[in-house]
């Protein structure tokens, strides 16, 4: 049982007896891991520490937009933002097989923060979200013999870049970590987000990624996410219930919750024309390790509201969808 202030002095402490009076880069991904990450480091030694937030055009909606008032400008923190989406786009044309496109993207991404670092040649420490469940995965790697995914995270400290490795989540969970990031000044909503995979909505585009189809499905994702924060979730209650963790609304009810693209057309009408357009599917589950998940019984009226606003307000969609394949057999991602 931790007292945050304390812990909040003691890794403060920690961060500014190992790094001195140096200079360190963090790579922002304005995932929750990352961004705590920051928030710390900033506390411990503020200007020292640059981010740089490599936007690969494959965020979810404003996500960019969002990373910088939350870093640079609520925080003061230096963030150096770089749009690589054509590079991104450009080496991804073309390219349809799941496995490839992840590589492509950790290559490319480790490729523009290399870049990016190499402007800051004064860096001596490379700090990285990395929190405990990540230490014991990578160090039971090889054991299992196969990978299902290739999981790509920001980071993994190329060869030629000699910097010392700053991890001062290492030996916090999922829920320390978030709490920390409360505590930190960073928005609730933000600490308490669904996971979303580093490779992006590159895996959320079956087949080739392409920029049209990614401005499709952020407006499809950002409608759905918008519609379960809004539909209150009517919790059992059942005696010793801590009511305070129980979720309030559908998207505090779901383990994660996205859109996906599907490169298919189909007929519609509207008005009193034909449509022939673009499929999206809703995927929605409930899991606790995310090993294995459930689909969210999501309430009907939720999901036909989310269609309609979905095929209304999207030119370019004209079906919906929803997912209700449990895991396993069905992976949570559909690439
Ligand atoms: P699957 O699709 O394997 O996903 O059931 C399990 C969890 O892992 C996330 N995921 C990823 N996270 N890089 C990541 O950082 C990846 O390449 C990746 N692939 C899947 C997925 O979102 C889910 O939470």
């Amino acid at each position: 049982d931790w007292n945050m202030p304390d812990y909040i002095s003691e890794a403060v402490e920690k961060i500014r007896a190992q790094v001195g009076t140096d200079e360190v880069i963090l790579g922002l991904s304005g995932g929750v891991d990352s961004s705590v990450a920051a928030a710390l480091i900033h506390r411990a030694i503020g200007d020292q520490l640059t981010c740089v937030f490599v936007d690969h055009g494959l965020l979810r909606l404003n996500e960019g937009e969002m990373v910088m008032d939350m870093f640079a400008k609520n925080l003061g923190v230096k963030v150096i933002r770089v749009d690589a989406t054509d590079q991104f786009m450009g080496h991804l044309a073309g390219v349809t097989d799941p496995e490839q496109k992840r590589k492509i993207i950790g290559r490319e991404f480790v490729e523009v923060f290399q870049a990016e670092s190499a402007k800051l040649p004064s860096a001596k420490w490379l700090a990285q979200g990395t929190i405990y469940p990540d230490v014991i995965e990578s160090a039971g790697k090889g054991k299992k013999g196969q990978t299902i995914k290739s999981h790509h995270n920001v980071g993994g400290l190329p060869e030629t870049m000699k910097l010392e490795l700053l991890e001062p989540l290492r030996e916090l969970f999922k829920d320390e970590v978030r709490k920390l990031g409360v505590a930190l000044g960073l928005p609730y909503e933000m600490v308490y987000r669904h996971p979303f995979p580093g490779p992006g909505l590159g895996v959320r585009i079956l087949g080739e990624v392409k920029k049209e189809y990614a401005d499709l499905l952020r407006r499809a994702d950002a409608i759905f996410i918008e519609e379960l924060r809004n539909t209150p979730y009517e919790a059992v209650i059942v005696p010793g219930f801590d009511q305070d963790a129980a979720p309030r609304n559908w998207y505090e009810a779901t383990s994660q919750a996205f859109a996906v693209f599907l490169p298919v057309k189909s007929v519609g009408v509207m008005g009193d024309g034909r449509t022939y357009d673009y499929v999206v599917a809703l995927r929605a589950v409930q899991t606790q390790d995310f090993m294995t998940a459930h689909w969210a019984h999501l309430p009907h009226e939720l999901l036909g509201k989310v269609s309609n606003r979905i095929i209304n307000e999207v030119r370019g969609l004209n079906r919906v969808v929803y997912d209700i394949s449990g895991k396993p057999p069905a992976t949570i991602e559909w690439e």
